[in-house]
């Protein structure tokens, strides 16, 4: 469990360091690739283990195993979330993304309206337009100590009726907050008052800084079962998002049989190496790789939180999961083209322009910390730099 090694991605058909010039104008020979939401470290041993194995078989045919992976993350989610799932309630999709794609597909017609709170990742807003059915896109707001809050109060005067659904990141990506008890049991009245289902997207909740939990949607609210499509995925705690496995996990029959359906009228099968490298994830020995990883994610996040909150004009929002560093470059006073100009072309990193976001994203950058340390204090120390002539 090194972290600290330097992996050298160039070239190894990473889309996060071999888009990103395309993308970006930056050169992954001298830039810094803190983009695309996946992380740089080696793969631990247990799943190359895994991949070895399924190698050393040489055979790649159809293949059985499923009910294995379906325990292993039965295992998981009651030995990290106490959350006791029937493995019967899940269904498996090709990543998460097509989960979302389904459940919309699914649960909404063309041209019902779909709830995010923004800004969020920014595939809700291109998954709602993809399947034709409108984003109210209702903005966070940030309390004293800068982290994002639901403001239902607010909220009540913008919802027009048209809603059937909520679609959360749970935790949220970007900024990373872990939602409270409370907040949650608030969404679920929400919900109830205003008759829409949930998907709450858990992909997230296993990279849970240290001094935080993650409290499933489906233990926090169990009354709302019968408007819950809960997800989640070994892909981004475990770096495997090549595999396309996602899982989405319904506990009220009626929903799940009519999600089953749309999933079946697809003919989707699950892919083997997704299946193999999640089986393996979901295990004593992944579970102590993501407590080392937390550890480390968590020293990455407050070096350049606080390196990055010291130049003036910047402020980083505080962290309580992921590895999604969220920067409010507001106080700079500049257009979003200048610093994003200084952002991209002065300290050569590729971050994720935060209008993609949605609503109230407009002058946040997203860094994905997902990397080595040197690599992060390198970032801190560019971005410095490149606005150093506000000190
Ligand atoms: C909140 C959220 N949901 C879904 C996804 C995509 O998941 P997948 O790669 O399994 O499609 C991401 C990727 O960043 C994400 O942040």
């Amino acid at each position: 469990m090194n972290f600290d090694k330097l992996i050298d991605r160039r070239g190894t058909e990473s889309a996060k360091w071999d888009l990103m010039e395309k993308s970006f104008g930056v050169s992954p020979d001298d830039g810094l690739a803190m983009w695309v939401a996946d992380m740089d470290f080696e793969a631990p041993d247990f799943l190359q283990k895994a991949v070895r194995g399924l190698i050393d078989k040489a055979n790649y045919g159809y293949f059985a195993g499923i009910e294995g992976l379906e325990t292993a993350l039965t295992w998981w989610l009651e030995t990290r979330h106490d959350w006791k799932i029937d493995p019967t309630w899940i269904t498996l999709t090709g990543g998460l993304g097509n989960g979302i794609a389904m459940a919309l597909q699914t649960f909404t017609q063309p041209d019902d309206v779909v709830v995010t709170f923004t800004p969020v990742y920014h595939e809700f807003e291109v998954k709602i337009g993809k399947t034709g059915r409108k984003n109210l896109q209702l903005p966070l707001v940030q309390d004293e100590h800068g982290l994002y809050r639901m403001d239902f109060a607010a909220y009540e005067s913008q919802m027009t009726g048209a809603e059937k659904l909520v679609l959360i990141s749970h935790p949220h990506n970007p900024a990373g907050r872990v939602w409270s008890v409370e907040e949650l049991k608030e969404l679920a009245e929400f919900c109830v008052r205003h008759d829409l289902l949930l998907i709450s997207d858990e992909i997230h909740s296993d990279l849970i800084l240290p001094g935080h939990k993650h409290m499933p949607m489906h233990i926090v609210a169990p009354e709302i079962e019968n408007r819950l499509i809960a997800m989640t995925s070994a892909s981004k705690t475990f770096n495997i998002a090549g595999g396309r496995t996602g899982f989405v996990i319904i506990p009220d029959a009626d929903l799940r049989n009519r999600f089953r359906a749309f999933h079946r009228s697809l003919d989707l099968s699950p892919n083997l190496l997704g299946v193999v490298l999640s089986r393996a994830a979901f295990s004593p020995e992944g579970a102590a790789w993501v407590d080392a990883l937390c550890g480390y994610l968590d020293g990455n996040a407050a070096l350049f939180n606080e390196q990055v909150s010291a130049i003036p004009g910047l402020k980083a929002m505080p962290m309580q999961s992921t590895y999604l560093a969220w920067v409010d470059f507001a106080g700079t006073g500049m257009s979003r083209d200048e610093f994003h100009d200084r952002v991209y072309r002065k300290a050569r990193i590729a971050a994720t322009p935060g209008h993609t976001l949605g609503k109230g994203g407009e002058s946040f950058l997203r860094f994905n910390l997902g990397t080595q340390r040197v690599r992060v204090e390198e970032a801190a120390a560019r971005l410095a730099e490149a606005f150093s002539d506000l000190q």
